[in-house]
């Protein structure tokens, strides 16, 4: 199937939204140890993951999809990847500062809006787009560059000398 990547990036990042919606639920409640350990816990996949996830979409995607409805459409997604990006610093700086539950609780809210609504953005207006513009060839080069991007950026992993 077509950009089965990204959707399997997207399905994923909604399962880490609902965990953020519970840490959320805890620093809500005043629970702040607990919030932060919650939200530590999600930092790898919202990072590294993340980027992963992105990449695929700005240098695989989004070129191809660039050539066919301009620039603009183009770059407001990426836009919207780099106020993820803020917000995740942002969220960083909380986490590693004695955190104020309420702040936490803002930040975090405010990351499941960004992702949700970013998500939701692409699976229904440019994954379509690009199914119905792209031609079958264009649409395996693009899943055959996400492909490449995740090979490169997994990290190395020591050989076990068992083939
Ligand atoms: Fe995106
Ligand atoms: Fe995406």
């Amino acid at each position: 199937m077509p950009l089965e990547a990204l959707k399997e990036g997207h399905r994923r990042a909604l399962q880490a939204v609902d965990r953020l919606k519970a840490a959320d639920g805890q620093a809500k409640q005043g629970e702040t140890a607990q919030a932060v350990t919650s939200a530590r816990g999600l930092l790898p996949f919202l990072e590294n993951d993340q980027r992963v996830h992105f990449r695929q979409e700005e240098e695989g995607l989004f070129l191809y999809l660039g050539y066919i409805i301009g620039d603009g459409p183009v770059q407001a997604m990426v836009g919207e990847h780099e106020s993820y990006w803020k917000a995740i610093a942002s969220l960083k700086r909380l986490l590693d500062s004695p955190a104020d539950a309420g702040e936490l609780h803002r930040q975090l809210q405010h990351i499941v809006y960004l992702l949700e609504g970013h998500i939701q953005k692409e699976e229904s207006a440019y994954f379509p787009l690009a199914e119905r513009r792209l031609s079958a060839t264009q649409l395996q080069a693009v899943d055959e560059e996400m492909e490449t991007i995740a090979r490169l950026e997994q990290p190395a992993r020591p050989s076990t000398g068992s083939g």
